[in-house]
């Protein structure tokens, strides 16, 4: 049975004071529940040591996440941040692939492949993104592009590096616009993503949690999370906010 995982990318938000309280707060909100599902967090690098004091201390599971890293290992790559410096801050999780990341800073599927292969040589998780743009679904392309993006670092990291990972499935018109995917809509695709798997290796395909993404909010939490390839959930605005992430969490037990 995969563990239901909701993490929250918290994109480039936050100053010092306004990421210690949210952390606080989730850390009390999460503390009083029962809940069995996994939760991650995602600063921005500069807050990533603040926040790694406070769950440290708070030692309750939830996990810290990174939303980017260097694909290389180390040396002249100014402005970038490496795989091992993550590490040491105690990261699990390494977002990679991102839309955002994919669209405005270029990222190609090869790059995303080498940043993929890096966080799994730490000992971190990745979570690779994966997501058709509004036209390509009209134009009825969204398997064949997430398959497309889905295989292209399958070719390069090989399938058995799938079995240790998350994937997200985020299509870009429903992130940050507010318009969801409905859940049968977020099904289709998580289904077709997990049998694609399947066909190659049904091991993988069992163990491998697929993240929908893209304005997920505690009035559609649950009704996604319910879906049967739907394993959680990759939260960006909605995960600003204690209360509403956590009832979001609380929608995956
Ligand atoms: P959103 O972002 O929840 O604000 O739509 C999701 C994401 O980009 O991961």
């Amino acid at each position: 049975m995969r563990e239901k995982l909701v993490v929250g990318n918290w994109k480039m938000h936050g100053n010092r004071d306004q990421v210690n309280r949210l952390v606080e707060e989730i850390i009390a909100g999460a503390a009083e529940t029962e809940s069995k599902v996994e939760i991650g967090i995602c600063p921005t690098y500069i807050h990533l040591e603040q926040a790694a004091k406070l769950l440290i201390a708070a030692n309750i599971g939830i996990s810290l996440g990174a939303q980017n890293v260097c694909f290389a290992e180390q040396g002249a790559f100014t402005g970038e941040v490496a795989a091992a410096m993550l590490a040491e801050l105690g990261v699990t999780f390494v977002i990679v692939g991102h839309s955002e990341r994919r669209e405005i800073f270029g990222e190609t599927n090869e790059l995303i492949a080498a940043k993929f292969k890096v966080v799994q040589a730490h000992n971190m998780v990745p979570i690779l993104c994966i997501g058709e743009s509004l036209e390509q679904r009209e134009q009825g392309a969204t398997e064949q592009v997430v398959i497309s993006q889905l295989d292209a670092v399958i070719g390069d990291v090989g399938l058995p590096s799938l079995h240790d990972a998350v994937i997200a499935y985020e299509p870009i018109w429903a992130i940050g616009t507010g318009k969801t995917a409905t859940p049968e809509q977020a099904q289709e695709v998580h289904w077709t993503i997990r049998d694609h798997l399947a066909r190659q290796d049904a091991a993988v395909a069992a163990a491998v949690r697929i993240l929908y993404g893209g304005s997920v909010k505690s009035s559609n939490a649950r009704e996604l999370f319910n879906q049967a390839d739907i394993d959680g959930g990759l939260v960006g605005g909605a995960s600003l906010e204690a209360e509403e992430f956590l009832s979001i969490c609380k929608s995956a037990d």
